[in-house]
């Protein structure tokens, strides 16, 4: 059991570092025909030290429905889009932050305008990299239109920004659990689930297993942020490389406010167990997705 934990953690460091070699690829590609001050604001963002989880559960997911390719572009795609919603998540009109991944955030060394948008920039370059990608992948048009379709509507209304939205109106409100994990599950949930079935999509899986993937994606989205919520009031500013105690301070509905921080853990871990579960049922729950399930409860920043 612990060479295989070894084994896998060995996997995803590797993956991490081919993510972050896509990442670098794409601004160096795509970057310099943009205004200076965008394109080193995009660059400071993609290149600042992430845990990449999205992108590893995507290509966890792309092994585990078989994809026999290298799906790291994809993958990397699904960065730029996380990258963006981080660099819109801290700006001074959403929650204003001055620390991320260990830095000051990208409105802090660019300036609010320039962060802004380069954030928006990064919508359609994350397009742009997800249909290279998935052209470079050998996949039909039609399947990169899928694949297109499913990232961009995690992005937006109905998915992340939409929660986004709903958390900032929430500040100061007292939300009910209810309430609380629908704007988790679309703030957080969307892209997370969108990274889990993307995989399945790349490797050409089947309806039964995009379901699958899909629960479980959905079931540790929303772990994930409890945890993250968690980590808001547990971990220290240094641990985090982001502002501890910011949820508090913005008055924000959170996990730990309403069950209290044992009843939020215990809520993320039942959920890592449901995700589990749903894998499990069709065959799929492969030593990696299972350690990532339950690294997005146990993690420490
Ligand atoms: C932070 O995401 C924003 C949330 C959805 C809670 P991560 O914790 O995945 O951030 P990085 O990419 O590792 O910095
Ligand atoms: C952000 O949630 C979710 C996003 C879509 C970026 P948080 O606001 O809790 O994320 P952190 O704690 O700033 O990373
Ligand atoms: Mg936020
Ligand atoms: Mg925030
Ligand atoms: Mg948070």
């Amino acid at each position: 059991m612990v060479a295989e934990v070894g084994a896998i953690d060995a996997v995803f460091a590797a993956d991490r570092i081919a993510v972050q070699a896509a990442l670098n690829r794409f601004c160096d590609r795509y970057l310099p025909a943009s205004p200076p001050v965008a394109a080193e604001a995009m660059r400071y963002t993609l290149v600042g030290e992430g845990k990449r989880l999205r992108a590893v559960l995507l290509l966890s997911a792309y092994r585990a429905a078989g994809g026999m390719g290298d799906a790291t572009d994809l993958a990397a795609a699904v960065e730029v889009v996380h990258a963006y919603s981080l660099v819109h998540d801290d700006l001074p009109c959403m929650d204003d932050d001055d620390v991320r991944r260990g830095r000051p955030t990208v409105h802090r060394v660019y300036g609010v305008t320039a962060a802004t948008a380069a954030g928006l920039a990064m919508v359609p370059l994350a397009a742009r990299c997800a249909i290279v990608a998935a052209r470079g992948l050998g996949l039909p048009p039609a399947v990169g239109g899928t694949i297109l379709r499913e990232l961009m509507r995690a992005a937006g209304a109905t998915g992340m920004i939409g929660g986004q939205l709903l958390d900032l109106e929430g500040e100061r409100l007292s939300l009910s659990v209810a309430e609380l994990e629908h704007i988790h599950r679309a703030k957080t949930g969307a892209l997370v689930t969108a990274s889990v079935r993307l995989g399945g999509i790349a490797a050409g899986a089947d309806g039964e297993v995009l379901d699958a993937l899909g629960r479980y994606g959905a079931a540790i989205g929303l772990a994930f942020q409890i945890a993250d919520d968690v980590l808001d009031v547990t971990a220290t500013t240094d641990q985090l490389g982001k502002t501890a105690g910011r949820d508090l301070a913005l008055q924000k509905s959170t996990y730990p406010a309403l069950l209290g921080v044992d009843g939020a853990v215990d809520r993320a871990s039942a959920l890592v167990d449901e995700a589990c579960d749903a894998l499990q049922r069709v065959d799929l729950l492969t030593p990696a997705l299972e350690h990532l399930a339950r690294y997005t409860v146990s993690r420490r920043n």
